[in-house]
């Protein structure tokens, strides 16, 4: 299959490939710079962006708000010519000053999940940003595109859809992970959802399909099936230039398929992750913690069982016995840290050797 470019707005990346943003500094950027100058569009994600920066101790908002700035313009200065992105949970209690920092940066485009980014389009108004939610469904687009439209005169650049087998937090109930539907499904249903909007504004919304994607071939098969990009954000974990350390990054090599498990995150949304003796330890005994800044609007730190930032942050910097990892359904296929342009390679070669079987299109 020839290698379409992926349209969104004004934008066009040479390859349809977005590097999903993935907190708690794992996109950062030096991913998202590596992966904007291999074609595709690179994503910084600014949920506790400030974690290492000076001062985060003693006032977080200020070090995440600084932090977001620095990695912008550190992004921009390695990847003058490349797509940048950067990715808001909508459930940080941050939210709206990140938002409005990221557009004052001049960001091409937020991306933004976990939970519906009903007011986003109010920070982004008059600028250049444009803006693409995340959903899981048909039903969770057409809330956004009527609630956009109607409050905002404003159709999402964009679309993410986010099937079950992605990593991070997921937009599933946990009792439909059980036997949820496929990505290919649901493609079919964002789009019949969309239509309507489209046809109202007589524009094309492009849709961004991702979740367990790690070859070409899948990527290809997306896009027989009515996706015009893919997002991917574990493959690009695995590379030289993902912003964590090494011991996070080899917790990703070493994690067999049944490894991957899903869990409950004080977020309030369920979450796949790679197995390991902290989260056996949290699901026995509660680990009690104080907190003077509420991160995320969703989680109680009273009853919390564990402190979701301190987690991933211990992580992120290669203490995993206090910490987990995040992953996509299908980690256990990679098997080596590589770096971003030899992923981006592969992918594209695969892609082009890609042939759709027509009863399967
Ligand atoms: C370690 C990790 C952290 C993530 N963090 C976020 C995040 O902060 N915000 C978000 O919207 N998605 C997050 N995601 C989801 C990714 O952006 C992407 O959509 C997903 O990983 C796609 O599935 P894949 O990993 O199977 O490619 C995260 C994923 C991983 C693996």
């Amino acid at each position: 299959m020839q290698i379409p470019e992926l349209k969104i707005g004004y934008l066009t990346a040479k390859i349809p490939i977005i590097q999903g943003g993935m907190g708690v500094g794992i996109s950062l950027s030096k991913l998202a710079a590596a992966v904007a100058n291999n074609g595709a569009i690179g994503v910084i994600s600014a949920t506790e962006i400030g974690f290492n920066y000076p001062g985060y101790e003693k006032n977080r908002l200020k070090a995440n708000i600084e932090a977001l700035r620095y990695h912008i313009r550190q992004a921009k200065v390695t990847a003058p010519q490349g797509i940048l992105g950067v990715n808001l949970m909508v459930a940080t209690n941050n939210y709206e000053l990140m938002a409005r920092t990221a557009v004052e940066e001049g960001i091409n485009i937020i991306f933004s999940g976990a939970g519906l980014p009903l007011n986003l389009p109010k920070y982004t108004k008059k600028s250049s940003t444009l803006i693409s939610p995340i959903i899981s469904s048909g039903r969770g687009a057409e809330v956004i595109c009527k609630h956009w439209i109607r409050k905002h005169d404003y159709l999402p650049d964009a679309i993410v859809l986010e099937g079950p087998l992605a990593g991070g937090h997921l937009g599933f109930k946990i009792e439909d992970l059980n036997s949820p539907p496929s990505l290919d499904q649901l493609i079919k249903e964002v789009r019949e959802a969309v239509k309507p909007f489209e046809n109202q504004f007589n524009r094309q919304i492009p849709i961004i399909a991702g979740g367990g994607i790690v070859d070409g071939y899948e990527i290809a098969r997306m896009l027989q099936k009515g996706a015009h990009g893919v997002q991917i954000g574990t493959l690009f974990a695995a590379t030289d230039e993902c912003d964590a350390s090494l011991a996070w990054k080899k917790e990703l090599i070493r994690a067999k398929k049944n490894d991957v498990i899903i869990i409950q995150s004080p977020v309030g949304l369920p979450g796949r992750a790679v197995k390991n003796q902290f989260l056996e330890e949290i699901t026995r005994k509660r680990k009690p913690f104080s907190c003077s800044v509420n991160c995320l609007r969703t989680c109680t730190p009273a009853t919390a069982p564990y402190c979701i930032a301190s987690a991933l942050i211990n992580a992120q910097s290669g203490n995993l016995k206090e910490g987990f990892a995040f992953t996509g359904a299908n980690v256990y296929r990679i098997d080596k840290i590589k770096p971003v342009k030899e992923v981006i390679e592969k992918l594209c070669s695969e892609i082009i050797e890609y042939d759709a079987d027509p009863i399967l299109v």
